[in-house]
């Protein structure tokens, strides 16, 4: 790596980032079903229909994972609570394995000197509130303190951040609109509900930690740079919707208690009644802003319904998941941010990371393409800084190679490859990389 520790504030944390779906293994101790196992299970969704049955098998050897955290020398770890491990059928009674497991889990990242920042949900549904409408549900707010307070009432108390919600804009608009996870709803109506209910759900998990006496919280948005595909004012338009329903819904809502007005045009009439109303609850204070940021898109206008636009191919180096590298976005939405909508709260970066075609071989595997990439953000994390953006951390997506979602195990994410037939780890050269620059 072309930085060390030294390059950034005493303070700055260093992180990786996981989530429970997509490591753990969900068929192991006592998980009740989600939308995830239905949707992985019907033709068409998942590639090669995989789910998250297995996972990393981390549910086992998540000791031998911490142990890989802390020899990197990071000093934070980003893992999420899987409500259906925890809350079987989504309310009612939790399931001890479940509890257990968070429990040891935490004590495991402490006893390594590794501070334990939570995600409450990264996706994993329970099938039984999956079947009450889920996210188009309002109830889901109530649903998910409950979840909140049971969670935290366990392991609260050893928490250094919590965040509730992974990315509102896959739980609303990549799930409900574009159809791509689960639930895999097309609907625009379905879209404006989870999108607003995902935010009321957000505040009533931070009212409800809040009430349990915990501080850090805050929440984890996923941002990505929209810009036009030409120079047309039309081109220009797209791009803005796009980053509107995107980036500015979120934390508009959160930070000014507003949505932005293009969006309202397509999902104002779909929005759930006396919407407005919730904005004290969205907007309850949060410590510190997280940003999981991987790409930019293209945006130009089509004659489909609104948002009557799509993306361009863009002429970026792109990773194995066809994203192009664009350290430049991460830049300007660390400074955006600060300036237009957090002032001096602190900014992390959750996730930022990307999908390489490892392979392992004579023992070893070189990724010089994931160093390159992380030092290009990380530069750009310190170009925001230089210019007084307050970012306090960066966590690196991801750990092991996992589960990428709808992408099944092909992806892969890791600092760490897993041979998914053997469970087999190994760190790659970019891990040893990172390991030297933070020792
Ligand atoms: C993010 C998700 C994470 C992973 C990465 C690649 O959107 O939070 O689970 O899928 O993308």
């Amino acid at each position: 790596m072309n930085f060390t520790r030294k390059d950034f504030p005493q303070d700055f944390l260093f992180g990786t980032a996981t989530s429970a779906y997509q490591i753990e293994g969900h068929a192991f101790g006592g998980a009740g079903p989600t939308h995830w196992d239905s949707f992985a299970a019907t033709p068409g969704n998942v590639v090669r229909a995989e789910n998250g049955d297995r996972g990393c098998d981390h549910f086992h050897r998540y000791e031998e994972d911490l142990d890989l955290v802390a020899a990197a020398g990071f000093d934070c770890y980003r893992f999420s609570t899987s409500w259906a491990r925890v809350l079987p059928e989504g309310r009612g009674t939790p399931n001890p394995e479940g509890l257990d497991f968070y429990d040891r889990l935490t004590d495991a990242m402490l006893e390594r000197g590794i501070k334990p920042c939570a995600t409450l949900y990264h996706w994993e549904l329970p099938s039984a509130l999956a079947d009450l409408g889920g996210w188009r549900n309002r109830d889901i707010a109530g649903w998910f303190a409950d979840f909140t307070e049971v969670i935290m009432g366990r392991i609260g108390d050893r928490m250094h951040s919590v965040a509730p919600i992974n990315e509102p804009w896959c739980v609303g608009w990549l799930s409900h609109f574009l159809g791509h996870h689960a639930p895999g709803l097309r609907d625009i109506r379905a879209t404006a509900r989870a999108m607003h209910h995902v935010l009321l759900a957000h505040g009533s998990a931070i009212q409800a930690m809040r009430g349990l006496g915990m501080d850090n919280l805050g929440g984890v948005f996923n941002m990505e740079w929209a810009d036009p595909a030409d120079a047309s004012p039309e081109a220009r338009a797209t791009a803005d919707l796009y980053d509107g329903y995107y980036n500015r819904f979120f934390l508009g809502g959160v930070f000014k208690k507003e949505y932005p007005a293009n969006v309202m045009e397509g999902l104002g009439p779909h929005m759930p009644a006396n919407w407005q109303d919730d904005f004290d609850v969205i907007a309850s204070p949060v410590d510190w802003c997280g940003i999981n940021y991987y790409t930019r898109k293209l945006m130009k206008p089509n004659s489909d319904p609104w948002p009557s636009h799509e993306e361009a191919e863009g002429p970026l180096p792109k990773t194995q998941m066809g994203w192009e590298i664009y350290p430049e976005g991460l830049y300007k939405f660390l400074t955006r941010t600060a300036q237009e909508y957090t002032g001096v709260l602190p900014l992390y970066v959750t996730e930022n990371g990307m999908a390489n075609a490892d392979v392992l071989s004579d023992g070893k595997i070189e990724d010089p393409e994931r160093t390159a990439y992380i030092e290009a953000h990380l530069a750009a994390v310190k170009r925001a800084i230089a210019e007084g953006a307050p970012v306090k951390g960066y966590f690196l997506w991801s750990l092991l190679d996992n589960y990428e979602w709808a992408l099944g195990y092909e992806k892969r994410f890791g600092l760490i490859h897993v041979d998914f037939d053997t469970m087999v780890r190994t760190p790659k050269a970019s891990y040893h990389a990172l390991k030297e620059a933070l020792s």
